[in-house]
């Protein structure tokens, strides 16, 4: 298996491909903030100031005081009583595992979360348990073959990249102890769901519930980065000699500042995430309409399972029509091929119809 072929952005809603200028619905930058002038402003000028990296890690000369701002401004924007920022969000979810280890008697895992939650399962010291994808059932099944366990811990992505199928976080806490943990990945929902933006937890009504989030600054805050939202033990369990936090550099300011950027302007300018809204809810009602697959009505991403011909089939309309032919192959090849669309806040009607008229072909 090679690498797909290299594509260059081209502005926030295009990329060039050999040779051509295309509209692009790949990518998990729902707000296209990588190109806001605000964050290259924010990025480059800490870069210029303070170097492209601090060249150590946290716990030793690495913590720098954008990190310790982002970390307040994480707090307030998703109400959780502590943050910790650390290098990506796949680090985030090693650092969750370690930190977590000895806590719970117990953990389920959605078969289908991502492959660092699974990774990271390996670190919590506890047996781990697979339950079908979303399926609250089989969790309950599986919870009362192990009802000795008393701190049980959830693990499950908030919204599935490949798909965008939002968790039903809702019914499948009601299967679980009162005083259970959820641990959401919630690279994709945190900045897009939820009345305030918070995420998938928020959208699912989940308030008074023990939730942990980890998240991402590469996805809907247009940066890089990742942090882990949770409770007071989290935190100083993760500052206690945490490998990730000890063991790897700190995130570079330029990208830190360049998420409080991000965060700043979804507070300040509902209009991002109104427009998002109103581009999913117009793509999904006519992919509905024309009967094609279109995945969870609240999240802006869908995806078509295209076998064999097809999808070469698909890919020649999709070039036809100016369009990048956004085809996704997991080498594992759990998933197959498929083609996954994200819609953001700034494409624009004319781009939206193009997609919808090309698929409905
Ligand atoms: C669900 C999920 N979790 C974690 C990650 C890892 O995040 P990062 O790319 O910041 O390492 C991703 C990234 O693609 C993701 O989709």
């Amino acid at each position: 298996m090679s690498l797909p072929e290299a594509i260059q952005p081209d502005g926030a809603t295009h990329v060039r491909y050999r040779g051509r200028r295309l509209v692009y619905f790949g990518g998990c930058d729902y707000y296209r903030l990588a190109h806001h002038p605000k964050l290259l402003k924010a990025h480059t000028r800490t870069a210029a100031r303070d170097g492209l990296g601090t060249g150590a890690s946290r716990m030793t000369t690495g913590n720098h005081p954008a990190h310790e701002a982002l970390e307040t401004a994480l707090m307030h924007f998703f109400g959780s009583e502590t943050a910790t920022v650390v290098g990506d969000g796949y680090l985030a979810n090693i650092a969750l595992g370690q930190a977590a280890k000895g806590r719970f008697d117990a953990a389920f895992i959605d078969e289908k979360a991502h492959m660092s939650l699974r990774d990271a399962a390996q670190f919590i010291g506890c047996p781990v348990v697979r339950y079908r994808h979303c399926d609250a059932d089989d969790l309950a099944k599986r919870l009362s073959r192990r009802r000795a366990a008393k701190r049980v811990l959830l693990m499950s992505d908030g919204v599935f990249s490949a798909s965008g199928r939002i968790a039903p976080l809702a019914g499948l806490a009601k299967r679980l102890p009162r005083l259970a943990t959820l641990w959401i990945d919630d690279a994709h929902g945190a900045g897009v769901l939820g009345g305030r933006l918070r995420g998938t937890a928020e959208q699912c009504g989940l308030a008074g519930r023990r939730v942990i989030q980890s998240i991402v600054f590469s996805k809907a805050l247009g940066s890089f980065g990742g942090a882990i939202l949770g409770p007071r033990w989290l935190r100083a369990a993760l500052l206690d000699g945490n490998p990730v936090v000890t063991g790897s550099s700190s995130l570079p300011a330029g990208l830190a500042r360049a998420a409080l950027a991000s965060l700043e302007l979804l507070r300040t300018r509902p209009g991002l995430a109104k427009r998002l809204r109103r581009n999913t809810a117009f793509v999904k009602d006519r992919l509905l309409a024309a009967g094609l697959p279109a995945g969870d009505p609240a999240f802006p991403v869908f995806s078509l399972d295209c076998p064999g011909k097809n999808a070469a089939a698909l890919c020649y309309r999709l070039l036809a029509n100016d369009i990048y032919p956004s085809c996704i192959r997991y080498p594992t090849g759990s998933e197959g091929a498929f083609y996954r669309f994200a819609l953001s806040s700034e494409h624009t009607r004319e781009q939206l119809e193009r997609l919808i008229i090309t698929l409905s072909r």
